[in-house]
């Protein structure tokens, strides 16, 4: 895909989103995991054009420490409009001999490959300008196409400006263009804001330019959903849920079992290997890689994480970690940031771990709390054991080497080191390092008081 080489791309994102009603700015808004904004930009880069400028005004500051510097900025001041924001770019382009691809920020579900074949119809037909149009069965809101008898675009107009007849008409402007980029700059001089909203329309160069005799292509895409621009929480959420299918979609042609793909949800960065089964209700969130031949569990979220192959996670929650083969976590696990769990581990149910290692073979069945630890290989961590990292002001490391069984109920007083093949007493308390292979009780003995309760018992009678 290089259809943009002559092409700087100029992207518009500084509008206020009233519609949304949102401290938020609008471009920000996430689908399947990322910022409106970034997805364009995103198939934006795919086209490999010059340059790409990001106007920018409410929340501009929010919006250039989400997006990072790879873009160029223009500072939109105020907001008077789609042709206004155009202009305030024009001295990034006043220059540029080649074209323009202007797009806004709120249409997140935009392809490359659709706007490379846009650029190419434009480039074939020798348009001045050529208009990405969709037809929708219910065009409300967007801004209208108006063809000439040839086919070819003679201006838009906006739904607020718009006369019942025009109202009827069902192509409408995605608000994506390819301007030859001096044809541009000559219009930009020429629209007014004299108009229903009082604004300056970029639209309104088309009706300039083809005043002016020239001729102005319009290319209907073949997905209508891909120019849906986003301007409410609802179209938010149909946007999401279109992306959502397409990510499902493409991951089970690539062999990906989804028991309820209408109940799955997935970020657009994640990675899934073949055979892998997904059940109902799982989140795969941030750039979280999962292996072939894993059982995702229902109800299981996972962000951020690397999980390897053959892994079975059930019902449980895994931050920012890292998960070997063949190891089984849940349900009810909770694995917090910053663990690296080997292979062939069991992390059982309502095992909480954080900010540790825990080497290959080890098992953590039922009941735990393992934080700022590092656990050998073939170790059995008992029922109910704690590592007591915390002494209420710092954090502290507990060891735990290969072949150490840690009995039910036990408490680990970090900092400590349990040595290699070491065995400790169910419900011990300890506090000292346990050297290699031996036995450490740390628990008051028992005292048998005979008779003592039958006593009672006869007194209280
Ligand atoms: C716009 C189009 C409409 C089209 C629709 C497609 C115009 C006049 N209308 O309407 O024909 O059908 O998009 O989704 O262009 N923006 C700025 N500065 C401004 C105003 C807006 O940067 O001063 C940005 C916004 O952040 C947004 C984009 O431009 O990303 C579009 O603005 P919006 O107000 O959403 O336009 P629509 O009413 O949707
Ligand atoms: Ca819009």
């Amino acid at each position: 895909m290089e259809k943009g080489k002559d092409t700087i791309a100029l992207i518009l994102a500084a509008g206020a989103g009233t519609r949304m009603k949102s401290q938020k700015p609008k471009v920000l808004h996430k689908v399947c995991g990322k910022p409106m904004l970034e997805h364009v930009i995103e198939q934006v880069r795919k086209l490999q054009v010059e340059k790409i400028i990001v106007v920018i005004g409410n929340g501009a500051d929010q919006v250039r420490v989400t997006i990072g510097e790879d873009v160029e900025y223009v500072y939109q001041r105020e907001l008077l409009g789609t042709g206004h924001a155009v202009m305030e770019g024009e001295h990034l382009f006043r220059d540029h001999r080649g074209n323009i691809l202007l797009l806004y920020g709120d249409t997140p579900l935009i392809s490359a490959s659709t706007l490379s074949k846009f650029i190419q119809y434009h480039k074939e037909n020798n348009f001045a300008a050529t208009v990405l149009t969709a037809r929708f069965e219910n065009p409300f809101g967007y801004g209208r196409i108006i063809r000439n008898k040839r086919g070819n675009i003679v201006s838009i107009v906006e739904q607020k400006d718009a006369n019942k007849e025009q109202l009827s008409i069902t192509e409408i402007n995605s608000g994506m263009y390819y301007f030859n980029s001096q044809l541009l700059c000559k219009a930009l001089k020429n629209i007014t804001n004299d108009n229903a909203q009082g604004e300056y329309y970029i639209t309104d160069t088309i009706e300039v330019l083809n005043k002016e005799g020239y001729t102005i292509g319009g290319y209907e895409v073949e997905v209508a959903e891909e120019i849906e621009g986003v301007n409410s929480r609802a179209q938010l959420a149909k946007a999401e849920a279109f992306m959502r299918k397409a990510i499902n979609e493409y991951w089970m042609e690539q062999g990906v079992t989804f028991v309820d793909p209408a109940t799955t949800y997935i970020h657009k960065e994640v990675e899934i290997g073949k055979d892998t089964i997904i059940y109902p209700g799982v989140l795969l969130e941030g750039r979280s890689k999962i292996g072939s031949n894993c059982i995702i569990g229902a109800h299981s979220r996972i962000v951020d994480s690397n999980i390897g192959d053959n892994v079975e996670i059930q019902i449980s929650t895994i931050l920012e970690s890292t998960i070997k083969n063949k190891t089984r976590i849940g349900p009810y696990a909770y694995i917090r940031p910053n663990c690296l769990i080997g292979e062939n581990v069991k992390i059982g149910d309502f095992v909480e771990v954080k900010n540790s290692i825990i080497d290959d073979n080890t098992s953590a069945a039922h009941l735990s709390y393992i934080g700022d630890a590092e656990v050998g290989k073939n170790v059995n961590i008992g029922c109910g054991t704690i590592f007591v990292n915390y002494d209420g002001h710092k954090k502290h490391k507990t060891i735990v080497r290969d072949s150490a069984f840690i009995g039910c109920n036990t408490n680990l007083v970090a900092p400590v080191e349990i040595k290699e093949g070491s065995f400790i007493a169910a419900g011990s308390t300890i506090t000292d390092e346990v050297p290699p292979y031996s036995l450490a009780i740390a628990r008051a003995r028992q005292v048998n008081k005979e008779g003592r309760f039958k006593k009672k018992e006869t007194k209280d009678k």
